[in-house]
């Protein structure tokens, strides 16, 4: 039988996304109408570690709904993946009274959850990242924002670059995952997109498709390049040299994870930070919440890992159809 759950904590973990802060008030008032009490510890791992845990109330998370970034602080903690430094979060989990965790992150976080609930501790993953790199589920916290965030970016460098004529580089988050390089590249009529998934590029390539395109009268040439194949700032001077063509490197960094959170990404950072307080206050562990063909769900920890994460073959398809440089020069109607 389940343990009965009296006091559960949260955490948020990996890098900060927007949208954390709806999956935090939803976990805290959620649980406190299941009659559970509730925790806040700071800064992820790192801050459950140095025992940085306070009680919260329905006050705690008021007028937190609209912003950016995670009250209560993110980190990345290298040493959690030490079994015992482990087993001693757990016994701090103990000495707090806390029964279950909620952990709002990426898929390291989850890995994080997964030893804690080895050692006793119920948990709950949440999927939070801007990357939407998680396996096993179709949507994570932050990823709307961002995406929005970046082509709101790209437009702007899209007028200059008309402007002058030039040909545009602008990079791209995701870490290892091309997903906010195809739909941002995709939602901004991009003329190539570069995704670490798909590295079939050839610099080659890209010149010609550069020349043939300001031989048809474009003015700029924008190029999305993800992170994960980076190197941008170089890629514009050897692009430069070849085509003739002034071409920029623009890198977005860190604007893309901060903002107030698109409305789907509070309305999903709501109804996951619900859905896993109930089923952690139900005596649920080693779970996370998804969202498969549509619908939230949750999976066993395992489970969600080793499920295949893949790009959309259609999405890359299309990425690479629309351009104009695709079509002859007179088309007929
Ligand atoms: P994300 O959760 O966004 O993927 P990270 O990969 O940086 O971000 O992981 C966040 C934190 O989760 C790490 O700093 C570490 O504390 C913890 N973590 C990551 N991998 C593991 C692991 N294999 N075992 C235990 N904890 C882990
Ligand atoms: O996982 C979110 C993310 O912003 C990635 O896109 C990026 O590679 C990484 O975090 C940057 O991490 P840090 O904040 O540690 O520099």
């Amino acid at each position: 039988m389940s343990k009965k759950i009296k006091t559960i904590g949260v955490l948020t973990s990996g890098g900060d996304a927007p949208g954390m802060n709806a999956a935090i008030r939803a976990v805290v008032r959620k649980a406190l109408s299941n009659g559970v009490a509730v925790k806040g510890i700071k800064k992820g791992y790192l801050g459950l570690l140095n025992e940085e845990i306070f009680d919260m109330d329905v006050g705690s998370v008021s007028d937190i709904i609209q912003m950016g970034g995670t009250i209560l602080g993110t980190a990345r903690c290298t040493e959690f993946k030490n079994p015992e430094v482990q087993e001693k979060a757990a016994r701090i989990c103990a000495k707090h009274g806390m029964d279950g965790v909620i952990v709002i992150g990426g898929d390291g976080s989850y890995r994080g959850a997964q030893a804690l609930s080895h050692h006793g501790v119920n948990t709950i993953g949440i999927p939070g990242t801007i990357d939407l790199d998680i396996s096993g589920t179709e949507y994570t916290i932050g990823f709307d924002t961002a995406v929005n965030t970046a082509m709101q970016a790209i437009d702007r460098v899209r007028d200059t670059s008309s402007s002058h004529e030039r040909c545009s580089i602008i990079e791209v988050m995701g870490r290892n995952a091309g997903y906010i390089a195809l739909w941002c590249g995709i939602a901004s009529g991009a003329e190539d997109i570069l995704i670490p998934e798909k590295y079939d590029f050839h610099e080659q390539t890209l010149i010609n498709n550069i020349i043939n395109n300001r031989k048809r009268g474009k003015k700029h040439h924008i190029i999305i390049n993800a992170e994960g194949i980076g190197h941008s700032t170089s890629m514009a001077r050897r692009i430069e040299a070849a085509t003739g063509v002034e071409t920029r490197a623009t890198i977005l960094g860190y604007m893309q994870r901060g903002g107030s959170p698109t409305c789907k990404d509070r309305f999903y950072g709501s109804v996951m930070g619900a859905y896993a307080s109930d089923i952690l206050c139900g005596g649920a562990t080693n779970r996370v919440v998804s969202m498969v063909d549509g619908r939230i769900t949750d999976l066993d920890i395992e489970e969600a890992l080793g499920r295949k994460k893949s790009i959309s073959e259609y999405y890359f398809e299309v990425s690479k159809k629309l351009n104009y440089y695709e079509f002859p020069k007179k088309q007929n109607h």
